[in-house]
């Protein structure tokens, strides 16, 4: 089967992950927070913005590999943490990380994935990245950055948007538990979705392993203690401390407010991460694509940044790019792609997000990804921001 007739955009891997998906775990990877209007405002942004279309460029050939944080790339994108990954696709880590060692992207592993450092480690090839939710012990926060460490990972990302449990009432009206338990209506769900069933079933039920093996209990009890256990309230202090036991990169996630940015430059954070966690906490937030010129203000022009939320193809990232991001990372897709076809997903997105970047490129004659800030046409919401 050609996967690019079938399948030749994330939407079209997104409705094929609906089918494949029982309904809770669809919700839970698909939905933002409230009534979903943040998720549209990113989308908006992003849409706004255009490019004036060149002619007569002659012949082209891309150069899309960079250099981030000292680290070389063969393109400017990554896959973003999500928790409980495995709970979407059994064993959607090691695919994800997998996929990023072969096309030499990075891969970042959330510290409540369903998978722990040690057994994804070995699969990323030298891409992988640690995502750390800070815990309040620090005893626990030093076990946790040395294993993730001692398993391969090099760069650590420290997620400072989530102080509390955001509502995601769409996630909750279909009945999600965490762990996943046993009710009628996520039996029925399993029943009519076989894939995953099966899959799962192989799998073993999914589980927030890496800070469950800090707790001292079994079952849905090590479920919620671990996750008391990361919801460890930092605050700048708590980022100074973490700084000062983490050699390699450190990059801020999370990141909407330029003064803030600044401020971490100034504590020695290696480059930030502007998110607003696609809306999944907060739905009131302006858009990342809209704050991005201003923290690239903020920071001067060659700090490393990375923007995220609401990307949905090669185009937004070629926006991205164009408007002061260095970096791209895509969350919900690389997860819709896994969902929609396994062990092909990942490269079959990489292959969307490369061709749809090129494709675009060449419409605006643009050769190499650092001629895009020249090319913008309108920045669209970022107008009225600069
Ligand atoms: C199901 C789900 C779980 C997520 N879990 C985490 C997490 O554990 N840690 C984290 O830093 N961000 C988490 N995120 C946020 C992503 O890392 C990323 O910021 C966001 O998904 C990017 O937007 P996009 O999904 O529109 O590409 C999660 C996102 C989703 C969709």
């Amino acid at each position: 089967m050609d996967l690019d007739l079938k399948y030749p955009a994330i939407s079209d891997l997104r409705n094929k992950a609906r089918r494949r998906l029982p309904k809770f775990a669809f919700e839970y990877l698909d939905s933002a927070t409230g009534t979903e209007l943040g998720y549209q405002r990113n989308r908006d942004a992003w849409d706004s913005i255009t490019f004036m279309p060149q002619i007569l460029q002659g012949e082209h050939s891309f150069d899309l590999g960079c250099s981030f944080m000292g680290q070389k790339f063969d393109l400017p994108f990554g896959i973003a943490p999500v928790g409980m990954s495995g709970m979407i696709w059994p064993g959607a880590e090691k695919i994800l990380a997998t996929t990023a060692a072969r096309h030499k992207i990075p891969y970042s592993l959330s510290t409540v994935a369903a998978a722990d450092p040690e057994e994804v480690g070995p699969h990323t090839g030298g891409m992988g990245w640690f995502q750390l939710y800070p815990p309040a012990d620090p005893k626990i926060r030093r076990d946790m950055i040395k294993r993730a460490k001692e398993a391969g990972f090099s760069t650590l990302v420290v997620t400072v948007d989530v102080p509390g449990e955001s509502r995601r009432e769409r996630q909750r009206r279909a009945l999600i538990s965490m762990p996943p338990k046993m009710t009628p209506s996520i039996i029925c769900s399993m029943v009519m979705n076989p894939h995953w069933s099966l899959a799962m079933a192989r799998a073993g039920a999914p589980r927030m392993k890496f800070p469950e093996s800090y707790v001292d209990a079994s079952g849905s009890d090590a479920f919620v203690h671990a996750g008391r256990l990361i919801r460890g309230w930092p605050d700048w202090d708590y980022l100074a401390e973490l700084r000062s036991e983490w050699q390699g990169n450190m990059l801020v996630k999370g990141v909407m407010v330029p003064q803030d940015a600044k401020r971490l430059v100034t504590m020695g954070i290696d480059g930030v991460w502007v998110s607003n966690h696609s809306a999944r906490q907060f739905e009131a937030a302006p858009s990342t694509i809209e704050q991005l010129p201003l923290i690239r203000d903020a920071v001067g022009g060659e700090y490393p940044l990375i923007v995220d939320s609401g990307i949905s193809g090669g185009l937004d990232i070629m926006r991205a790019l164009a408007l002061g991001a260095d970096f791209v990372f895509l969350g919900r897709a690389f997860h819709y792609a896994v969902a929609a076809l396994g062990d092909k997903g990942g490269d079959h997105l990489v292959h969307i997000l490369k061709s749809d970047l090129c494709a675009n490129m060449s419409q605006i004659g643009s050769k190499t990804l650092s001629d895009l800030p020249s090319k913008i046409h309108h920045r669209g919401v970022c107008e009225t921001s600069i």
